[in-house]
């Protein structure tokens, strides 16, 4: 596996491949982003995993500063992993001046949800996948970016970005990977002391037992889905838990439920457990 920091350096070791495959990650790697890396590996002729810890999309009272970083680990991991090439630009090689341009996805996927309790959350996150996008594949006749479905409005805010520029990107997703006891692997959860981590998966249960209480009792009906919803956040919240959002949402826009006519549906919440936020999502 070639380690490398600069976008001159990527480039020149991508120059012989067409069709890189390509993974992005925050670090502190988990199984959730092997997961992805071997999914990626038969899909291009190179497979190049980046890590960067972006500022762009913390706000000033997140945890960036301490948010997990685990080198040594992350390159013994992908190195097993069979990744290529790992891309670790040092901030200054990603944002040698201030990005002051910047990718502002539309505000009706990207206010919503994560967006409504992270705001501009999605615009660091498109603005740096954008970037890593023009690192990996310029120059290239095309190429594959696989992400994880836990990150599910990312996803498809990705999805959109790459369709509406027109890139000559396949966006891939990959499943989400769970614990024994059905939590969603995040890097976060390693903040989560014993106790909070034995608690950690009424999350997932919370999310399921909402989608199926929301199909059972008819989708379009608005009042009793929101009421359902409430319902839901303060049972979690009576065990201690913080909820943002329990919403079911359609999955082809992450709007609520129209009507009663079938569609496909996600019900996706964020709740925050002590101080850690997660994040978890069902497709129904
Ligand atoms: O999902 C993540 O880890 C990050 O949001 C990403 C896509 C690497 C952009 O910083």
């Amino acid at each position: 596996m070639k380690i490398v920091h600069t976008i001159a350096d990527l480039r020149a070791q991508l120059s012989p491949f067409q069709r890189p495959a390509f993974v992005a990650t925050m670090g502190n790697l988990h199984d959730g982003h092997i997961a992805l890396v071997n999914q990626a590996r038969p899909l291009g002729d190179a497979t190049v995993v980046s890590i960067f810890v972006n500022r762009l999309q913390f706000a000033p009272h997140e945890d960036f500063d301490t948010y997990p970083r685990t080198w040594e680990a992350d390159c013994d991991r992908l190195q097993a992993a069979g990744c290529d090439v790992l891309f670790a630009p040092r901030e200054t090689d990603l944002y040698p001046e201030p990005q002051t341009y910047k990718m502002h996805p539309p505000a009706e996927l990207a206010d919503i949800l994560e967006g409504h309790f992270r705001p501009g959350f999605f615009i660091g996150v498109s603005t740096v996948v954008m970037k890593l996008f023009s690192c990996v594949f310029a120059g290239k006749s095309g190429g594959i970016a696989l992400f994880g479905k836990k990150d599910y409005q990312q996803l498809m805010i990705v999805r959109r970005m790459v369709q509406q520029f027109a890139l000559p990107i396949e966006i891939v997703a990959g499943e989400t990977l769970r614990a024994a006891d059905g939590l969603a692997l995040s890097s976060r959860n390693g903040y989560l002391t014993t106790q909070e981590r034995a608690e950690a998966v009424q999350l997932s249960k919370a999310l399921k037992a909402l989608g199926e209480a929301v199909r059972s009792a008819g989708v379009a009906n608005s009042a009793k889905r929101e009421k359902l919803e409430t319902e839901a956040m303060q049972a979690l919240a009576a065990r201690g838990w913080q909820p943002d959002y329990l919403s079911v949402r359609r999955r082809a826009d992450l709007l609520p439920p129209s009507s009663a006519a079938p569609e496909p549906l996600v019900v996706l919440g964020a709740a925050k457990l002590g101080t850690t936020r997660l994040i978890d999502n069902l497709e129904l």
